[in-house]
């Protein structure tokens, strides 16, 4: 239960609060409830689109916790996997090192951001290879474990089975040339690495051959009747219908298992042999639960296969499949708990449209934080989502707008208008509310409920609404009022106008508080209280000094949102050079001389160039390497030189750059130049005596 309600003092001041009964809270017994959000990955960085997911499960669990549940927020970085393999070879560190890296950087945006778990672990631990063992095991006793050999790529130069990111080809639908072995970059196609046409190892460039690897299936079909019957239970109706759809047909088994080397769990039993990075990650879930009940002398069992106790996974739904029919399959067999629901939430789109980098829309949570304020998008965000899975539109204008008329314009000033002026006029103490102000705070409490039932059902937009309207009531009355007229002829009456002003305005902060808890945490102190809880909505402030006004919201300014975006945007025509990047930035990872080998630069001399019609940066450049076939070149350069005076100059290329097919014709290699902190660019020339075509070393 929440703790009841305390009477607050500062020292030697007289405090008078009345105590309200507590008329929620009392009919619902405590809650025992985990919720998980998806683990984001480790080999990348958090942006705007996942803090949809972690920001509206931090309200949810704040929400419930205010409540006076016993709710966990559980969470972990997802650090298995192909990818962070690949990345922590091109930058020439090991997997640890780079999961390492991120995990700090992960759980610095999200403190940043106010998302508050009560644990956040990795699955790279040894509490989730012993989970992943047990289940596997489990998983075989009952039978639903197949073996089925498949020929894949290996490469007989390296030794080894090639995952589909160390195959490179050309698409087998659009031609493109140079796309991995899972899906192709420019018609979006995916497919299995051996149908690549002119496939070729990127670790040494070999064709790789077909050989047999024996693969581990989990078999689904045995788990039909169960999932027929969980999925509608426990799923909404229209994610439910959508997966339905694959019962018509038996179920496909599920490989479960990828050949060495690959950064993850080793299939016991299975040497050579490793778990699937999505067999581990949902069951990170439970290892990073485990650990927060080893710090926490609790028992797992309490909180996951307890039946009284409640089990949530929020999650998008791109990954629907892996929590509804291979998660709960693979728990039912292995004897656990089964979620009571998964909440699936939609994609962020961005002005209307796909985040995108060349639009300087794909923003990180770091970016964002380096121009405006989490609250901001925490408010924005809960005026935005529901409880369904459709998209939700981040509106820049619509964005600004919200803050700037909402959040300060309506309800902020509530509390720098009311506390300025009490503190300014008449000594910062609050005295009785008038009665129509104290009718008005009875009006907005007899919301709570209402608004509670919002947030439960994780209708975040639906409880704004609600707080909105309270604060254009609250607005109302305090225009109506106009304290600053009263206070000449009538101070006391000014000052009980002002002591309802700023108890309405203390129950909105307090329906805030999931949503903006540092917010509240300052408006709390602002009437020497604790951090609030649900049923400190049903008390009175007055009689009573408040604290010093210190600043709660500020509005945007539409500048910084442009720099931010602009911060954001990413070229996507090929840069200038391959040390193009404007500025002195820090010395990337170290490389190996074989993969610096791989780079062919010569000397060129430029035959021709002009700047390309309809592209801000780009000049298209004839080069000439001295084996008479003039190469193109687009290079990002044209805010920097004018066309006519690169004719006849000299630069260095990197010649063996696989050509890239751009809107304005084929681009076949890079110009090198080098970026002033300043934005300057300078394109990189060979002393004099240099002949066309010399290998630059
Ligand atoms: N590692 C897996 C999840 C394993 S859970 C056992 C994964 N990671 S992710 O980093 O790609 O995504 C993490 C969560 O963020 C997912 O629920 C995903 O749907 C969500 N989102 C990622 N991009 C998103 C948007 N652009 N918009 C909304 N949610 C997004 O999937
Ligand atoms: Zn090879």
């Amino acid at each position: 239960m929440p703790p009841s309600h305390q009477v607050t003092k500062s020292p030697g001041q007289k405090t008078v609060v009345k105590i309200m009964p507590n008329i929620t809270n009392t009919s619902e017994k405590t809650r025992k409830i985990v919720v998980t959000a998806a683990l984001p990955y480790a080999n990348g960085d958090i942006h705007i689109g996942h803090l949809v997911e972690y920001l509206q499960t931090d309200f949810w669990v704040r929400f419930q916790k205010m409540r006076g549940h016993s709710c966990l927020y559980i969470c972990a970085d997802d650090t298995h996997g192909t990818p962070i393999m690949v990345r922590s070879r091109n930058e020439g560190i090991t997997p640890e090192e780079l999961i390492a890296r991120s995990y700090a950087l992960h759980v610095k945006d999200f403190e940043d951001f106010q998302i508050q778990f009560d644990h956040y672990g990795s699955t790279n631990c040894e509490e989730n290879r012993e989970l992943s063992e047990r289940i596997f095991k489990a998983m075989e006793e009952s039978g639903a474990i197949t073996l089925h050999t498949k020929a894949r790529f290996y490469c007989a130069k390296d030794q080894m089975f090639l995952p589909d990111r160390f195959v490179k080809g050309t698409c087998p639908k659009c031609a493109a040339e140079n796309q991995y072995g899972d899906s192709c970059d420019t018609c979006g196609e995916t497919y299995h690495a051996e149908e690549l046409h002119e496939p070729s190892c990127t670790l040494c460039g070999d064709t790789p051959i077909t050989r047999d690897s024996e693969h581990i299936y989990f078999e689904l079909e045995p788990s039909r009747d169960f999932l027929k019957d969980w999925i509608p239970a426990h799923t909404a109706p229209e994610i439910a219908n959508k997966l339905l759809e694959w019962f018509d047909e038996p179920l496909r088994g599920w490989c479960i298992s990828r050949d060495a080397p690959y950064f993850g769990f080793e299939i016991p039993g299975h040497p050579g042999k490793f778990f699937y990075v999505w067999v581990d990650a949902p069951i990170g879930y439970m290892a990073s639960l485990t650990q927060w009940c080893n710090q926490n002398n609790e028992s797992f069992d309490d909180w996951w296969q307890n039946p009284e106790a409640e089990l949530y996974h929020f999650i998008g739904k791109d990954i629907v499949r892996f929590h509804s029919l291979f998660w709960p399959a693979m728990l039912k067999v292995a004897g656990f708990k089964t979620p009571d629901q998964i909440f699936v939430h939609g994609f962020l789109t961005v002005n209307g449209e796909k985040m995108s980098k060349s639009k300087g829309t794909f923003i990180k949570a770091r970016t964002y934080l380096d121009f405006l304020k989490a609250q901001d998008l925490r408010f924005y965000y809960a005026c935005k989502l529901n409880s369904t899975a459709d998209d939700i539109d981040l509106n820049i204008d619509d964005f600004i707008g919200r803050v700037n008329s909402d959040l300060v314009g309506k309800i902020t000033n509530l509390a720098s208008r009311g506390a300025q002026m009490l503190h300014k006029r008449l000594d910062g103490v609050c005295g009785v509310m008038e009665p129509a102000g104290h009718q008005l705070c009875e009006e907005a409490r007899s919301r709570s409920e209402r608004i509670a039932t919002h947030y439960e059902a994780r209708d975040f937009n639906k409880a704004m609404v609600e707080v909105r309207a309270l604060a254009d009531l609250a607005n109302q009355y305090f225009d109506t009022a106009a304290p600053w007229l009263l206070i000449k002829s009538d101070p006391e009456a000014a000052r009980s106008v002002m002591t309802s002003v700023l108890n309405l305005f203390r129950i909105l902060a307090i329906y805030l508080t999931p949503v903006l808890p540092a917010y509240a945490a300052q408006v709390a102190a602002l009437f020497h209280e604790e951090p609030y809880q649900w049923s400190d909505l049903f008390k009175d402030v007055e009689n009573t000094p408040i604290g010093p006004y210190t600043y709660l919201a500020e509005r945007v300014e539409p500048e910084a949102v442009a720099q931010m975006v602009e911060a954001s945007r990413e070229d996507t025509a090929p840069p200038a050079a391959a040390t193009g990047t404007p500025g002195i930035a820090a010395v990337k990872a170290t490389i190996d001389i074989d993969t610096f080998s791989k780079m062919d630069l010569r000397v060129a001399t430029i035959l021709a160039a002009e700047a390309v019609k309809g592209a801000d940066k780009l000049i298209r450049v004839q080069l000439d390497i001295g084996d008479n076939q003039p190469r193109q070149v687009f290079a990002g350069i044209k805010k920097h030189y004018d066309p006519a005076t690169l004719v006849g100059r000299q630069v260095v290329m990197v010649a063996n750059l696989a050509p890239r097919k751009m809107r304005f014709g084929l681009s076949e290699g890079m110009i090198l130049a080098a970026g002033n902190p300043d934005g300057g660019l300078f394109v990189v020339a060979p002393d004099q005596g240099a002949l066309p075509g010399a290998g630059v070393q």
